[in-house]
């Protein structure tokens, strides 16, 4: 065991972040509305290049003038290979009302893309006086994002959240596939006469887990593109979360009561937990570091295992 301990994630809900193109003005209310803990407005790939200047514009006036809630309010910005994103920054930062919680950076390949974005917000928000320091999020998306995902966990203290955006990344990997995450037809073992599917998405997700757990950031499961599909949805996003992480992206808003579902705990899993605890208790009132809970070991990791559970349930329950 390192003598480093583990540093917490942010203590915020963020189930489901609900994105919506910035050149849609029309649905930020409904956006707004919505049971999503996290709002993402978008100024890259869901808005054309002819509507980059007005979708910008549109997401500033909203976010002083919607009335948002308690929801975190994340924009996305144009990715650092483009000529918008500085002007994205430079926009947000000098002109957007302090309601703006958190910038995310698309495409991310290295620590020095985070570099360059904090290098940019921090001196605005010197220069204007903005009271609120900006979060970041990130989206790994690209092989160099998921071959240095633990650099760009680690590169600055802005950062909260690290999504797996699965269809950039399957393009820049090659992989073969059109989908946008869930189950790939021809990602399978034969066993006989039987086929079993596999996941494609279970490296790079368990490599995201890794990294964000390493420094404290939230591991996010990003689009899933079907949104006629419920079932695969909540089976990629039940998966995700067995994986460890705390929330996924809605693309329509169908999919935002399917993602809170899967990641507020059951009450049956948390019930569970805290017989665990009290079992341990007992455990430890007599000296032993290990029990039986229903025929099955129960011991110290246990403990923390049941903890993760009762913390994710008080956490959504106090927000
Ligand atoms: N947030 C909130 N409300 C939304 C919404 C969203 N992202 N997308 C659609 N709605 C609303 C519609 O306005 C409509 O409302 P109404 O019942 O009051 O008319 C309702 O939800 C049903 O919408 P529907 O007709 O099924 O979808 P659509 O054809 O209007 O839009 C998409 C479908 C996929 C184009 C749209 O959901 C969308 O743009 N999603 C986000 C895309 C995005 O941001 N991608 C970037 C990240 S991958
Ligand atoms: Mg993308």
């Amino acid at each position: 065991m390192s003598f480093r301990i583990q540093p917490a994630a942010p203590a915020r809900p963020n189930r489901c972040q609900l994105f919506g193109p910035g050149s849609r003005p029309a649905i930020f209310e409904k956006m707004a509305a919505s049971s999503a803990d996290v709002i993402n407005l978008d100024l890259e790939d869901s808005v054309a290049p002819s509507d980059k200047d007005s979708a910008r514009a549109n997401v500033i006036e909203a976010i002083g003038s919607v009335d948002w809630g308690n929801k975190y309010i994340s924009v996305r910005i144009n990715g650092l290979d483009t000529p918008y994103w500085y002007r994205d920054v430079v926009d947000l930062l000098e002109q957007a009302d302090e309601r703006l919680d958190q910038i995310m950076i698309p495409k991310v390949g290295c620590a020095e893309d985070i570099y360059a974005v904090d290098a940019l917000v921090t001196a605005i928000e010197a220069a204007k006086g903005r009271k609120k320091k900006i979060s970041f999020e990130v989206i790994i998306e690209s092989a160099a994002g998921i071959a240095h995902a633990e650099e760009i966990a680690a590169a600055s203290p802005r950062l909260q959240a690290m999504s797996l955006g699965a269809a950039d990344f399957a393009a820049s990997m090659g992989m073969q596939t059109t989908g946008i995450g869930g189950t790939q037809e021809n990602y399978y073992m034969q066993v006989g006469e039987n086929r079993h599917w596999s996941d494609p998405w279970h490296w790079a997700q368990a490599k995201i887990v890794a990294a964000c757990r390493t420094h404290g950031v939230l591991p996010v499961d990003g689009p899933f593109g079907d949104f006629s599909d419920d079932d695969g949805f909540i089976a990629q996003a039940r998966r995700s979360a067995t994986l460890g992480m705390v929330g996924k992206w809605a693309i329509h808003p169908k999919q935002i009561a399917l993602a809170n579902d899967v990641f507020t705990p059951s009450e049956e899993a948390v019930a569970e937990a805290r017989e665990i605890l009290a079992a341990m208790e007992d455990a430890k009132a007599k000296g032993e570091g290990a029990t039986v809970y229903k025929g099955r070991l129960v011991d110290i990791a246990s403990i923390k295992q049941a903890e993760v559970i009762v913390a994710q349930a008080e956490l959504i329950t106090a927000s």
